[in-house]
């Protein structure tokens, strides 16, 4: 008997195309829209959002699509998070990177102004390395400049819903949408070998997002992206970030000393008691 090519039941939908989205869950991207609408106050629906593996894809797949769209440079914070790895990425993608000098405000909007890019990279809830928080003059002024050279900000938001030392500020996506390209991920609410993250982008940029991740991957693990899901829906990730929070803005334990005469030093030579400590528990063998 010849074997041709499987097919399904005839009565039941052929389901496998849904398992390749590269996009991303359907599922996922409805709750995380939901997520960044109430917490990041993000102008955010379920079809502008694609799947990816963590901010350094996102970044990827966004200025490849620059690229594409005919930019030739983009401009970074100077200090930058990852300074010589991000300079590769955008090279490697065909742009020029352009520093632009970020001062106690944030990035510097007038030096920007005045460099030939319509584009650039920026962390403004929390600057890398130096910690600054963009003030709201120098929110406006971005997304203003923005508008007039009908630019592309991308707006690194690794670790705004985490902040535990201030209030957190909400995302400049919000205030300018069709301006704005957000990068979040779960590698610092989480752990950064999830490797799971999103681009939300401006309605006309998200297609061609989509189009670069399906060109790099076909889309991320969808099992990681379902229990993200679920987290989310649960409402166990804004438990985890209540109680890690906390657990980070308090005062770091000193360790307990017991009052009381100095004890010994331990003969170096002697074998660690601890060692001892270690043994497997019986109830293993069990
Ligand atoms: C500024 C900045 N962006 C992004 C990230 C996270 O990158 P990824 O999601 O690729 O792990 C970090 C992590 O430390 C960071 O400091």
């Amino acid at each position: 008997m010849a074997l041709g090519p499987t097919r399904g039941h005839p009565h039941r939908p052929d389901r496998r195309p849904r398992l390749r989205r590269p996009r991303g869950s359907d599922r996922l991207r409805e709750v995380l829209a939901a997520y960044l609408r109430r917490v990041r106050a993000a102008a955010a629906e379920p079809e502008h959002l694609v799947i990816c593996g963590g901010f350094v894809q996102g970044l990827d797949l966004l200025l490849r699509t620059l690229a594409h769209a005919g930019h030739h440079a983009i401009a970074v914070e100077d200090p930058g998070y990852g300074d010589d790895k991000t300079r590769a990425a955008i090279t490697g993608a065909g742009l020029r990177p352009v520093p632009v000098p970020v001062d106690d405000r944030g990035l510097d909007v007038a030096a920007l102004a005045a460099a030939d890019v319509r584009a650039v990279l920026v962390t403004p809830a929390h600057q890398r390395p130096t910690g600054v928080v963009l003030t709201p003059e120098r929110r406006r002024a971005l997304t203003t400049w923005a508008a007039a050279r009908d630019a592309l900000i991308i707006e690194d938001d690794y670790d705004a819903e985490f902040r535990y030392d201030r209030e957190p500020v909400g995302s400049l996506q919000g205030l300018a949408p069709q301006h704005v390209a957000v990068l979040g991920t779960v590698s610092k609410s989480l752990a950064p070998a999830i490797r799971l993250g999103w681009v939300l982008a401006p309605p006309p940029f998200t297609e061609r997002v989509a189009r670069q991740k399906s060109i790099s991957d076909r889309g991320s693990p969808v099992l990681d992206q379902l229990a993200l899901a679920a987290l989310l829906r649960s409402g166990r990730y804004d438990r985890h970030l209540r109680r890690t929070r906390t657990t980070y803005a308090a005062p770091p334990r000193r360790p307990h000393r017991r009052p009381g005469p100095p004890r010994p030093r331990r003969n170096p030579h002697r074998p660690s008691r601890r060692l001892s400590r270690r043994r497997p528990s019986a109830r293993l063998y069990r």
